[in-house]
């Protein structure tokens, strides 16, 4: 009882919804709005392969998935999808699944293959190719710059700890603004900074695994920094383009109602789904996280950053899985001030996980929908991840029936059409992912394609019914049964 008080609380802030809410209400209650884009994501180490082709340098992601027992089978991204041959199959689906967006990110190795000097020209002509397909193709592409995969020699260098990698990634970002942002009108900058800051430098579980929670801290800022040079980089390139980064964010709701556990929930949020949102912003940090005495020094913080990481942001993207239930944590977590502890939130009543055991909490992509549209003063939103693992692989009858991810879909696009309905800005939805994929540290055995992938047989592709259903809604820009 105590959870649905405090988020009509927080509903109500996001009182901006109302006048639409009244304006919506003749539209059928699966409807979307006009113009509503339907798209899929994946990013270059999950499904690119070709490691070593056309100057490709390592990145930590190599290194880290070459390292024996970091990847459930060892498994690493050398071939995984082989897209960087088939992309033009990839597109192929895309269009059998009327898509019209497809977000993709770039490998940083590929084109500085020693995070640093000159373009690697062959390496920023298959960006070029995708691309001018995806064009072709009348698919718009989304491109994120920055999607987990750190040329090994910045890390060698001390990695996003160090704040020289915020210069580099500057340097990066124009190179490939040079090439590609007179076609390419939307962009991520980042695609979840504080999944990535968090698991590879405060909980070791990702590349590089650094468990170093005061590094981590310095990597946040790094990330801040990065993303605001990286901003007027491409600005400065074309004026007509839109910037976002994919957000990881997750609604955070108090344990128990005690004022402990609320008053945690709110740090867990303003650290969770703002810490990368509010510098860009507002060019300043959530206030109440860090102790504010020490957050200077804690972060690395110089004269002047406010304006550095400054980036009004064009849109935001969110990356949605799942809920948290926040616990205050009275001797700390490692990272001083924050004092939180997080369980997966599960959706009363339906006590479902998917495959990876992640709970099912639809609802939570409308509350987090809603508190984002108020934290950002409504700016426009793109779903820009949101899917389930379903390790349902093909029946005799040779299809892949994979029933629970149509019905997570769904429920999850109701709760997008409702946040809609209730006035918040939603103009596009990705699902993760196109294809089965490289999942991190789950190698392949995490399946979250619309699309089956057989590893065993040359990649070989196949829609899933899942992917038809999904094709069926974008068609009728409705997310019927
Ligand atoms: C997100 C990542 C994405 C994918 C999905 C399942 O956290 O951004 O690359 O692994 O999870």
């Amino acid at each position: 009882m105590h959870r649905r008080r405090w988020l009509q609380s927080m509903l109500a802030l996001a009182a901006g919804g109302n006048a639409a809410a009244a304006a919506g209400a003749e539209t059928p209650p699966d409807q979307f709005p006009p113009g509503f884009l339907w798209g899929a994501a994946t990013a270059a180490y999950q499904v690119e392969g070709a490691w070593q082709e056309d100057g490709r340098g390592e990145s930590i992601w190599d290194r880290f998935a070459h390292t024996p027992g970091r990847i459930r089978n060892d498994d690493n991204g050398n071939v995984a999808c082989d897209s960087y041959h088939r992309y033009a199959e990839d597109i192929a689906l895309l269009r059998e699944l009327n898509l019209g967006s497809y977000r993709y990110s770039i490998a940083w190795p590929r084109i500085q293959p020693g995070g640093r000097g000159p373009v690697n020209v062959r390496g920023m002509d298959y960006y070029q190719r995708l691309t001018d397909a995806l064009l072709q193709a009348g698919i718009r592409p989304l491109v994120t710059l920055y999607h987990w995969d750190l040329p090994q020699p910045l890390e060698d260098a001390g990695g996003w700890p160090n704040r020289d990698t915020a210069d580099r990634f500057a340097d990066y970002a124009a190179i490939v603004a040079r090439a590609l942002a007179d076609r390419v009108q939307h962009w991520c900058i980042f695609n979840e900074p504080q999944a990535f800051t968090s698991l590879g430098y405060r909980q070791g579980r990702h590349a590089p695994g650094r468990a170093e929670p005061l590094a981590f801290l310095r990597a946040t800022h790094t990330v801040n920094l990065a993303q605001g040079r990286a901003w007027r980089v491409l600005k400065a390139a074309h004026a007509r383009v839109q910037i976002g980064s994919a957000f990881d964010v997750t609604p955070m709701f108090p344990a128990t109602p005690s004022y402990a556990d609320m008053a945690a929930a709110e740090r867990a949020h303003r650290f969770q789904n703002l810490w990368f949102v509010t510098p860009a912003l507002r060019g300043h940090y959530p206030e109440g996280v860090l102790p504010q005495a020490r957050q200077a020094e804690l972060l690395g913080w110089r004269g002047g950053d406010d304006k550095i990481m400054r980036a009004p942001l064009d849109f935001i993207g969110l990356n949605y899985y799942s809920g948290a239930l926040v616990s205050a944590a009275p001797h700390g977590n490692g990272v001083p001030g924050l004092d939180t502890e997080l369980q997966w939130a599960r959706a009363p009543g339906a006590h479902r996980r998917t495959d990876i055991g992640w709970d099912v909490y639809p609802q939570g992509l409308y509350d987090i929908v809603m508190r984002m549209a108020h934290e950002t003063g409504n700016l426009p939103i793109e779903i820009t991840e949101n899917g389930a693992a379903c390790n349902i692989g093909p029946g005799a009858d040779g299809e892949i029936h994979d029933a629970p991810r149509s019905a997570f879909l769904q429920a999850h696009l109701r709760e997008l059409a409702r946040a809609i309905r209730d006035g918040a800005p939603v103009r596009a939805y990705h699902c993760w992912s196109l294809l089965d994929n490289f999942e991190w540290t789950e190698g392949y055995s995490q399946r979250f394609g619309l699309v089956y992938v057989d590893f065993d047989q040359h990649q070989q592709r196949r829609i899933k019914d899942a992917g038809r259903w999904y094709a069926s809604v974008a068609a009728a820009n409705r997310c019927q049964a």
